[in-house]
């Protein structure tokens, strides 16, 4: 097990400056999704996905000397410039799990602002985006502070750690193109603690592969993702989605390198429907997808028998569809969509994304 706790890492409180950190970090989208965990936030099965570009979080900690109190009075969040509560209270509960590996955190006061590139109220999961983001200003705050993690490897391993501690799928919104979190046979390199980049051989196509999201309906889902993994604890069916979700990761991996487009699609598709299927078969069970969900899938389904193009879906735990396809089919695939989909989305809404290149620093 890794062990970032660093006790030395206290400031001196007569020195401290005050001063700024910004990360840009994107959403991904999961091929093989992460769903079931166990320990502390430590996954049942590893996952792989495309890291977006155009779907993103930017966060700016603004940080001070604080001169005493607790740590849970040193922290404001504002999201797009307003003051939010609910948001303030998790990450006071996050930065507490973090205090045996950012001790400096306690002598800070915190301003925290976020900004996502999408609307709040869209309904997609802003988790991978927004936690990856601030754990990346956090790590760049201790580099900053006490002159660590100067190797670059070393920083968003970090990081990703960090990351998976507030939000699982987050950790591997740390690294561009396309990431694995987890333990596998498939690749040595996995670990349940943080995310790698794959490094693996990866076929052109995939490179510029389009992700557009349709937001079917906009707002919070009736079931969070951290109820819904912890349902998994008691579903008769955990125990074959582990062993199965195994067997695709090293499908999918020999698909990715060859380039197989139908294999991929079979893949992603058998995935999302099987995480629905999940929630379906949980107890209580529940269900995440509209009508218009099913009406956009089986439209897509038909579309690809009768054009023969390969576009393909995904979803996350929520009903808005993720639509995977290669960039020389973006013509006439995207003329579907507007055409014929984006009747059955909420306000006709919908993100143009891209595989993208990972986290910036502003
Ligand atoms: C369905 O990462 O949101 O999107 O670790 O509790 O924050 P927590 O869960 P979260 O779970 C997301 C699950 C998923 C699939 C995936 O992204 O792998």
């Amino acid at each position: 097990m890794l062990d970032y706790k660093n006790p030395r890492h206290i400031l001196n409180s007569d020195t401290i400056k005050e001063g700024q950190v910004t990360w840009r970090s994107p959403s991904n989208i999961a091929l093989i999704k992460y769903w079931g965990k166990h320990g502390t936030q430590l996954p049942n099965n590893a996952s792989i996905s495309f890291t977006l570009s155009n779907a993103y979080t930017e966060t700016t900690i603004k940080y001070k000397a604080k001169e005493t109190g607790l740590l849970e009075n040193n922290i404001s969040f504002f999201l797009d410039g307003k003051e939010k509560a609910d948001f303030q209270e998790k990450l006071i509960t996050n930065f507490k799990n973090l205090d045996t590996i950012f001790p400096f955190l306690k002598q800070l006061n915190l301003s925290i602002h976020s900004h996502n590139s999408f609307p709040h109220s869209a309904g997609i999961a802003s988790s991978a985006s927004s936690m990856s983001a601030l754990a990346l200003c956090l790590c760049s705050m201790e580099s900053y502070f006490f002159n660590s993690l100067g190797n670059l490897d070393e920083f968003k391993k970090k990081a990703s750690y960090v990351a998976r501690l507030m939000s699982g799928s987050a950790a591997r919104s740390i690294y561009g193109k396309i990431a694995l979190w987890g333990k596998t046979p498939a690749d040595p390199n996995g670990n349940n603690e943080y995310a790698i980049p794959y490094k693996k051989y990866i076929h052109e196509v995939f490179k510029s592969f389009h992700d557009d999201i349709l937001i079917v309906k906009k707002g919070k889902k009736s079931v969070s993702s951290r109820v819904g993994h912890q349902l998994m604890e008691q579903n008769i069916y955990a125990p074959s989605r582990y062993k199965e979700a195994e067997k695709r990761m090293s499908q999918l991996i020999q698909i990715l390198k060859q380039g197989d487009l139908t294999g991929f699609g079979k893949i992603v598709e058998g995935e999302a429907l099987t995480l629905h299927a999940l929630m379906m078969t949980s107890t209580p069970p529940y269900i995440l997808m509209e009508a218009n969900t099913l009406t956009i899938i089986q439209k897509i389904q038909n579309f690809r028998k009768v054009q023969k193009l390969p576009l393909y879906f995904t979803l996350d735990a929520g009903p808005n569809l993720h639509l995977l396809y290669p960039d020389e089919h973006r013509i006439p695939i995207k003329a579907f969509i507007k055409n014929e989909l984006l009747a059955y989305c909420e306000d006709q809404f919908w993100i143009e994304d891209v595989v993208g290149t990972g986290p910036t620093q502003l």
